[in-house]
């Protein structure tokens, strides 16, 4: 079976260049191989090639986040570190089990949540008798967040620490894997990431025993028993086992999709250096898997400008995520930081970033964005 191809899945027909599509090749999974044994195989593949520990396929990143906090024990009040800067699916899990989010701004450097600001909240919610419980940090468009400061909070003021590594599997810091650093951390498959099961997640907790109680949880929490009976409520969050084979078909191939991932950030980096393109660069340590790939624009330019030139010629250039204490949905919870999030969505763009992306569709993008500059 050879999933990983040279076309790429055409998920939005408006653009010619979609911002991220997975790759897959022209044969068929083998259906009949992939029962539950496959999601077995898969989590099995996971501890042998990455060494973590107990590594549970799931049918999203979102059920994954979902579960550890069920699993941590983070439930109704208690109070938990966000960033700002991330996608919804980072604190609507909060929201299911109604403990509250209380929002961290970003820092400069990697766009992700400041460890600066993060402290500030914790020490503010404590001298008022609220201290949180846990925190929550995302490693957005690939780029490791500073997660040695958020350990070294986590231990300072005993609070449980969460990665959130949708976006950032094969991202590391040092020899070490994001997802890998907190109590738990989480993985995405789904149709936009880079590894994709066309939907699918991982959660990955440090013990046997957490991985069997998510494995529990995600099958509607059945009772070992030769038949159905429940004596708590769970979910249907289990992989789906296509999802699996498709994921472990990929995985196979991880250092060379990587590698693509890495080249096409250096080609972008060399076609565009003449422009006012600043590019988000992986923090010295760490190695990005250059999920997407991220730029600034100049102060005083604003994201929509360019976004909609590239879109109007049929390139899905994006904008940064919304900062969440700017929406509805976020309003009343409570915020700790200045205006990074805000300035960086104001300034930021996202490129097409699909691993097969082929060298004339780079060339296009790269003299689209030229055309843009009058350059
Ligand atoms: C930062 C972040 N967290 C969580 C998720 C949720 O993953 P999924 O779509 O697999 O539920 C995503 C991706 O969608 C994400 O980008």
């Amino acid at each position: 079976m050879r999933i990983f191809g040279q076309k790429p899945v055409v998920l939005k027909p408006e653009f010619d260049i979609p911002l991220h599509a997975p790759c897959l090749g022209n044969d068929n999974v083998t259906v009949r191989q992939a029962g539950r044994h496959g999601v077995r195989a898969l989590e099995k593949f996971w501890q042998s090639r990455f060494g973590l520990p107990a590594p549970v396929a799931l049918q999203s990143g979102t059920a994954a986040l979902h579960l550890a906090l069920r699993i941590l024990g983070i439930a109704v009040g208690d109070r938990v570190l966000v960033p700002v800067h991330t996608y919804v699916a980072t604190v609507a899990p909060l929201l299911y089990e109604r403990a509250v989010p209380v929002l961290v701004d970003s820092e400069p450097e990697t766009l992700n949540m400041s460890p600066r600001y993060a402290e500030e909240a914790i020490q503010r919610l404590t001298s008022r008798g609220q201290k949180p419980k846990a925190m929550i940090v995302a490693h957005l468009y690939g780029m490791a967040a500073r997660i040695e400061d958020f350990v070294r909070l986590a231990e300072t003021y005993d609070m449980v620490l969460i990665e959130d590594a949708a976006e950032s599997v094969g991202t590391s810091v040092g020899e070490q894997l994001t997802g890998s650093f907190g109590q738990a951390g989480i993985w995405s498959f789904n149709i936009n990431k880079i590894f994709s099961g066309l939907g699918g997640g991982a959660l990955l907790v440090q013990k046997e025993t957490q991985a069997v109680r998510a494995r529990k949880l995600a099958t509607h929490a059945r009772e070992d028993k030769p038949y159905f009976y429940h004596k708590e409520t769970g979910y249907n969050y289990q992989m789906h086992p296509v999802a699996a084979r498709l994921i472990h078909a990929q995985m196979q191939e991880f250092d060379r999709i990587i590698a693509r991932k890495r080249n096409l950030h250096e080609t972008y980096r060399r076609l565009l250096r003449d422009l006012p393109l600043m590019p988000i660069d992986e923090r010295p340590g760490s190695r990005s898997n250059y999920w997407l790939n991220a730029f600034l624009l100049p102060e005083g330019m604003h994201s929509k400008d360019f976004v909609g030139f590239m879109q109007a010629n049929g390139i899905e250039v994006r904008h940064f995520w919304f900062p969440l204490h700017r929406m509805e949905l976020f309003g009343k919870y409570e915020y700790v930081g200045g205006n990074e999030a805000e300035k960086f969505f104001n300034r930021g763009v996202l490129f097409p970033s699909s691993p097969c992306l082929t060298a004339a569709r780079i060339e296009r993008i790269a003299d689209t964005a030229r055309r843009f500059f009058g350059a």
